[in-house]
């Protein structure tokens, strides 16, 4: 059996232009809790055992500041921060302790591509339940590469993931037993293409999502059930043009699972997802999926 030095993706960071409001969208509107205020940002869980599964912090707009990855042991921290460099990472914070109030050992580097990631040993985690409709851990993180094949080998060479499917426009990569954690999307520009959150079933999606819809945020594509994957998904767009999913019933793979090519995910005329009758996806989703670069990118 495969064995992975990434165990999982915990979470991810943004910036916004205005910190109280999207603070407000994620726990009051997406059912996110804030859980910690510190170093100038706020940390909001789900109710899986995460400590958090989202950082919010202040920017002039929005960016994707870092994605974190829980890593097996120390060991293999060390292992990965080694082939990290060797691979012309840049390292933004040694291998120490986290100052984060989620704890653990954790180095943060830069890919060569400009996403800043961050790897992380022993954080705090928190007694964990399904709640109906309510955000249980990430699902995958989607990230826009204009060259994809050459981030694909990164995450499998240095991060240790595996590619478990390969459609005309996505490298989907894994590091557990779900399909992906990691989804990398062709794209004019690198940056954050979606970030997606899973639900306990797709109940929970229909009904989470119309609690969204009843808050004021419509839906930007779906609800649908993808290929790559098989997970039902509803994407939105929050305040300030980061698109989020609620996703469910993600695909559980084990060594035995076929990598299917461009050739194979293709679908019959009109179609985008299996059931077929979700709306075109919006245009404000398809550009905010284009819009969130990643933070200091332009100076990199
Ligand atoms: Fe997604």
């Amino acid at each position: 059996m495969t064995y992975f030095p990434v165990s999982a993706l915990r979470s991810v960071e943004i910036s916004t232009p205005d910190l109280a409001g999207s603070t407000d969208f994620y726990t009051r509107v997406w059912g996110l809790e804030k859980v910690a205020e510190h170093g100038g940002k706020i940390f909001l869980a789900a109710t899986g055992d995460d400590f958090h599964v989202l950082e919010l912090k202040s920017g002039t707009t929005s960016e994707l500041c870092k994605i974190t990855f829980r890593v097996g042991s120390l060991e293999d921290l060390s292992a990965i921060l080694q082939r990290a460099v060797e691979a012309g990472c840049v390292i933004m914070r040694e291998l120490g302790p986290s100052d984060g109030p989620a704890g653990g050992t954790r180095f943060v580097i830069r890919e060569p591509q400009g996403s800043v990631i961050e790897f992380v040993h022993g954080d705090t985690r928190k007694a964990g339940a399904e709640v109906a409709n309510k955000v249980l851990r990430l699902a995958h993180v989607n990230i826009n590469s204009a060259s994809i094949e050459a981030l694909s080998s990164f995450y499998q060479q240095v991060l240790g993931f595996q590619l478990t499917d390969r459609s005309k426009m996505m490298a989907f990569l894994r590091c557990n037993d779900d399909h992906h954690a990691v989804v990398l999307a062709e794209a004019s520009v690198n940056g954050l293409n979606h970030i997606a959150f899973l639900m306990p079933n797709l109940e929970s999606v229909m009904r989470g999502s119309g609690l969204v819809v009843d808050k004021g945020c419509p839906i930007g594509w779906g609800v649908g059930r993808h290929g790559p994957g098989d997970n039902v998904f509803a994407y939105f767009v929050d305040p300030h043009g980061v698109v989020i999913e609620y996703t469910a019933e993600v695909l559980q793979v084990d060594d035995s699972y076929r990598v299917k090519g461009p050739d194979e995910w293709v679908w019959p005329p009109g179609r985008t997802d299996h059931w077929g009758i979700a709306p075109p996806k919006s245009e404000a989703c398809k550009k905010a999926q284009l819009s969130v670069p990643f933070a200091g990118a332009r100076s990199v």
